[in-house]
């Protein structure tokens, strides 16, 4: 039986912030949502989250997971240190019989590999507690890991009980345990609190066990806790530069990799070129041979091949192949934009379709709005969305010209063909093949004396 706990219920003061620490997200995922899913590829029978320090909020967090394994919340409360978290779990493990992986909640960087490596050499060295350890350049806060020989560690010392000399030790506690739990159980009202910080830590339990072995390993990055907003910076980077490897190593062109952000879950196709300054988030997936950036924003958008995107952000929307975009346009959730359309400098498009070979070229605002194939929108059209009260439609057809500075009141439609003439502003339909045209005539006075 392999059980797993996931200490999540500190408060995470070091963060000073509202929310709690294990909520605090890199790439886009929180690091209990990291965590959890490090420990999902081992099967294990059961994963208790100790949670305590805006224990609803964390739960909450986890509604929306599609996870394929038993989860049960344990609150802990008050928090009294990681060895109380485990002191209180134990109601819930009395009759239970094998094996407890413990991870601390804020290490969101282990990987499901290293996990399972874990259990299998302490199965193989049928240990009481095996600690994955690591000697870091900088051991600043962490648990200072005291072996004897084989590997068998003697005791950890926080930090902050460690004198000088103790201190000088650079292997380190990752707060990634495996247990015996009848080991771990039987010592666990031993625990007291008589440290510096007056809690009762699971590392002393450590040195109450038969044999508690120190797997040492030399990635350190996997191994980085996170107690502050700089750590928390560290671990993006290192995530960063993980994913933006593995688009690289796929085909996808990096500029100035530095200055670009990628989600997890983006998909980038073969010879997409990324300029610097670009940030792909959410879900997105940019089909091959795109040039993305410089200085672009894209959430949660597909966007097909062929199509250039400068200086702009896109959000929710839909984008097909061979479409020029920017700069500076800024298109909305629900939008779609067709294959061969042009979107141009100061162009703002929301919640609309724009079928295939459309040109909105420049300074315009085009919401809830639909345009036929070929249409050309002229420089500064806008359709006039909100009545002040409610947003309305517009629909424009196939093969329309709109002149420059067109201002379609909706709800409003203008069939297939239509003209508008500049500086209209049209609140009538329009039948096809017709000219609208609502503006004053031009007057020319002659001889105008200059005052
Ligand atoms: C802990 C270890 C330290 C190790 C480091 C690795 C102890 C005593 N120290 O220190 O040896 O080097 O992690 O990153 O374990 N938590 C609870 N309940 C509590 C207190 C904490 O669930 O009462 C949770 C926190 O939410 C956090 C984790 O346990 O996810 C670790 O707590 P934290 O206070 O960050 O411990 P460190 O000082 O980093
Ligand atoms: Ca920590």
């Amino acid at each position: 039986m392999l059980a797993v706990a996931i200490l999540a219920a500190g408060k995470g003061t070091r963060m000073v912030s509202s929310l709690p620490k294990v909520l605090h997200k890199l790439s886009g995922k929180t690091l209990l949502e990291r965590v959890l899913e490090s420990c999902q590829n081992l099967n294990p029978n059961k994963i208790f989250i100790i949670n305590g320090h805006k224990a609803d909020e964390v739960e909450k967090s986890l509604q929306n997971l599609k996870l394929n394994i038993n989860i049960q919340f344990v609150l802990q409360e008050p928090q009294n240190g990681t060895g109380h978290a485990i002191q209180v779990l134990s109601k819930e493990l009395t009759n239970f019989k094998g094996k407890l992986l413990v991870l601390n909640g804020d290490v969101p960087l282990i990987k499901s590999t290293t996990l399972k490596k874990l259990v299998e050499v302490h199965d193989l060295n049928n240990a009481d507690a095996s600690l994955i350890t690591t000697k870091k350049n900088n051991p600043y806060g962490y648990g200072r890991v005291f072996t004897k020989k084989n590997n068998l560690i003697e005791k950890i010392i926080e930090e902050k009980d460690c004198n000088p000399e103790e201190s000088l030790n650079n292997l380190i506690n990752s707060g990634i345990y495996c247990f015996n739990w009848e080991s771990l159980y039987k010592n666990l009202d031993k625990l007291k609190s008589n440290n510096i910080q007056k809690e009762i830590y699971l590392t002393d339990a450590i040195s109450m066990v038969d044999k508690a072995y120190s797997l040492e390993y030399e990635n350190d990055e996997e191994l980085n806790g996170i107690n502050n907003r700089v750590h928390l910076a560290k671990c993006e980077k290192i995530i960063q530069k993980q994913i933006i490897q593995k688009h690289m190593l796929n085909g996808v062109t990096f500029i100035n990799p530095e200055t670009c952000t990628i989600s997890e879950d983006c998909e980038i196709g073969m010879d997409v070129l990324i300029e610097s300054n670009s940030h792909i988030r959410g879900k997105s997936v940019i089909s091959s041979n795109c040039i993305i950036g410089p200085n672009t924003f894209i959430q949660d958008t597909n966007i097909k091949s062929d199509c250039k995107i400068i200086n702009s952000t896109i959000f929710n929307s839909k984008i097909m192949s061979n479409i020029t975009i920017g700069p500076f346009s800024h298109i909305r959730p629900g939008s779609k934009i067709s294959s061969n359309a042009k979107v141009g400098n100061f162009v703002e498009i929301k919640n609309s379709f724009i079928d295939e070979s459309v040109k909105v070229s420049h300074l315009s605002y085009i919401g809830d709005t639909s345009i036929g194939k070929s249409t050309n929108v002229g420089a500064g059209t806008i359709t006039a969305n909100f009545d002040g009260f409610k947003k309305h439609k517009t629909s424009i057809g196939e093969g329309c010209s709109i002149g420059a500075n067109t201002v379609l009141v909706a709800p409003v439609n203008l069939d297939n063909s239509v003209t508008t003439g500049a500086g209209s502003v049209i609140n009538k339909d329009v039948e096809k093949n017709s000219l609208a045209i609502s503006r004053a005539k031009q007057n020319n006075i002659k001889n105008w004396p200059k005052k």
